[in-house]
């Protein structure tokens, strides 16, 4: 099940040029903002490896056409979609944030009066499908999780990292550290 290096390179050549959803940037460019606004936050390598690779899940579920949550009627989960082939070879602290990162924004939404308000439209009509926002109880669960606070960073910069033509560092960048990363995993697969 492990992804290869060469796999997440394709994947970012084939599907990176597609538009994120309905927003106004390309599947690359949100993968470099989000890294990068994790990286200029001083951010583990790890925590900004997990940036860049959030939403492979879209990618390793996408069809021909590029069709994602957005696009479809329903939810594709797609934050769980990429953990089987993530975790034999990359560590927890990469793994599980990406795992969380839909459910992070069901918990900003209950604790941040502040980030409902911020999100795109694209993002409040998935919420629902998502499963809506946090009750309180869920919401402090939510947060005593390992990497629960990883998560909650990595969402926020999800969030933000949707602005046409921002300048990041290029691609091969992100993929030098995800190469460093890669076969640093938390478990035996
Ligand atoms: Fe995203």
């Amino acid at each position: 099940m492990a992804i290869e290096l060469n796999d997440i390179h394709s994947l970012f050549e084939i599907y990176g040029p597609r538009s994120y959803g309905s927003e106004a940037v390309t599947q690359m460019e949100h993968a470099l903002q989000s890294a990068y606004l994790g990286e200029q936050e001083g951010a583990s390598k790890e925590l900004v490896v997990a940036a860049f690779l959030h939403d492979l899940g879209h990618m390793l579920g996408s069809n021909k056409r590029g069709d994602t949550e957005t696009t479809r009627k329903n939810d594709d989960l797609h934050q769980f979609v990429a953990l089987p082939f993530l975790r034999p070879v990359f560590p927890s602290a990469v793994v599980e944030p990406i795992g969380m990162h839909v459910e992070a924004k069901r918990c900003l939404c209950a604790i941040d009066p502040a980030y409902q308000g911020g999100l795109s439209p694209q993002s409040v009509r998935s919420l629902e499908q998502q499963g809506g926002i946090h009750t309180p109880e869920q919401a402090a669960e939510f947060q005593q999780k390992p990497f629960a606070a990883d998560a909650l960073r990595l969402r926020r910069w999800d969030d933000l990292a949707k602005v046409p033509g921002a300048p990041t560092p290029p691609f091969e960048h992100y993929f030098a550290m995800v190469t460093e990363l890669y076969g640093r995993q938390s478990t035996v697969a």
